[in-house]
């Protein structure tokens, strides 16, 4: 089998990539090594910026985000008992994000592929790459009991944190950044209407809790909780009395109802540099983590594949390899201020253990600033909407 773009993995960035190449007359091939069900079953995040559903819209994938999406013009902040709307729309002037679950976006982009009947093969094993410090790198990997080739141009690792892509690079010529949190995320999803219009983010001496949701009949609502948490220990009791103390929710303020789904996440910094290794391009997950406080995740997986299609569709015009050359280093302008973002309000709304008083104390007068000083709101919320694009 011969593709100019192989791509691994349909995640947020391989999916898109291939939609946004497909758009620019470039073939590609998707492999993805879980089923289709479980792909577009997997519940992760649901924030997008205002840049990824402008990107979703002029990919041509985005009719059913503006009929189900929930827009949101401000968030709000809870602590010390008060709480403190930011006016996401007011201060960035009219940014706002959508609340529309990765997965939905992940279904619409597999049937938008299947629909226009371009290469998607699930359920491949033993995948591999060649070859690639040459001009033709290869994919080998394992498809209905068949070991197959696919010869290509360009190879896309959009195979998320765990995939075999970054791994194909030689670690001397790869720079690692890597911070673990000493805490994690029990997260539900709720047959429940959620407890406001908007976000609630909220700082608690018990530990951080986040109430959001996937849609005006369905919550999504997260508990800071320690990295080796087991699910199991959490009673659907425990739970809605845990997250109605941390929101400092007033009577009947949260509903309540049945719980469809219970996990950890785990919360890491990451960075992998530089992105591109010869004729391998790193995309998403691949080659970055963030916390998921703030939502960043996804969304940095499009703004990646944005500068790549930019690159891919120059070098196959024949315009040359510039912005290929280019690629990891646009990418990481932005990654960097990502990960500053997500980590500051990752410090700024959990509780850590050990904590000493002097930390707690700035922290709190942190808050205080914050919610006081439209500089600093300003400052959160251009962050939030997403920062603009390069070029
Ligand atoms: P992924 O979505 O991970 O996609 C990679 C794809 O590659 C997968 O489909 C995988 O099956 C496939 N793959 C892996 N290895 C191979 C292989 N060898 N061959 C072929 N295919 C392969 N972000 C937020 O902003 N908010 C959140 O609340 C949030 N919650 C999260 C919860 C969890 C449990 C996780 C893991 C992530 C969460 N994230 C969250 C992060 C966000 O979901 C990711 O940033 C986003 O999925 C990145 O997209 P991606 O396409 O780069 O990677
Ligand atoms: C969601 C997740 C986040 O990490 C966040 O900061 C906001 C929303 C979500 O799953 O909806």
């Amino acid at each position: 089998m011969r593709t100019q773009v192989g791509i691994i993995g349909a995640g947020p960035a391989g999916l898109l990539l291939a939609q946004m190449l497909h758009q620019r007359g470039i073939d590609a091939v998707v492999l993805e090594a879980r089923s289709r069900d479980y792909v577009e079953g997997r519940i992760r995040a649901g924030l997008l910026e205002q840049g990824s559903v402008d990107t979703l819209t002029e990919a041509g994938v985005a009719d059913r985000l503006h009929l189900e999406g929930l827009v949101h013009r401000g968030l709000e902040l809870r602590f010390g008992g008060a709480a403190h709307r930011i006016d996401l729309a007011g201060l960035t002037g009219g940014k706002v994000v959508t609340i529309y679950g990765q997965q939905e976006a992940v279904k619409d982009m597999i049937a938008a592929r299947l629909r226009a009947g371009l290469p998607l093969l699930f359920e491949v094993s033993n995948v591999a790459v060649h070859d690639i410090d040459t001009n033709r790198p290869r994919v080998s990997f394992r498809h209905d009991g068949r070991d197959q080739v696919l010869d290509c141009d360009i190879i896309a690792g959009c195979d998320g944190f765990h995939g075999i892509c970054r791994a194909a690079i030689p670690p001397a010529d790869l720079r690692i950044f890597d911070r673990i949190y000493p805490f994690a995320w029990l997260g539900i999803l709720s047959r429940s209407r959620p407890m406001s219009e908007e976000l609630i983010y909220a700082r608690h001496d018990s530990g951080f809790a986040l109430a959001t949701m996937r849609s005006h009949a369905v919550s999504r609502l997260y508990l800071q909780c320690a990295p080796d948490e087991d699910p199991a220990q959490w009673s659907d009791d425990r739970i809605w009395s845990e997250l109605r103390r941390r929101l400092g929710a007033a009577d009947g303020e949260l509903p309540e109802g049945p719980i469809l789904q219970k996990g950890v996440t785990a919360m890491r910094s990451f960075v992998a540099e530089p992105m591109r290794h010869g004729r391998l391009f790193l995309a998403g997950d691949a080659a970055h983590i963030v916390p998921p406080t703030g939502a960043k995740g996804m969304n940095l997986a499009i703004a990646d594949v944005r500068v790549l299609v930019r690159a891919l569709d120059a070098f196959f015009a024949g315009e040359g390899g510039d912005l290929m050359d280019a690629y990891s280093a646009t990418c990481l302008e932005r990654i960097w201020k990502v990960q500053r973002f997500s980590w500051w309000m990752t410090q700024l709304l959990h509780r850590t253990d050990g904590e000493d008083a002097f930390e707690h104390r700035v922290r709190l007068a942190e808050l205080d600033y914050l919610t006081g000083s439209v500089a600093a709101r300003t400052t959160l919320a251009e962050n939030y909407v997403g920062l603009p694009y390069a070029g």
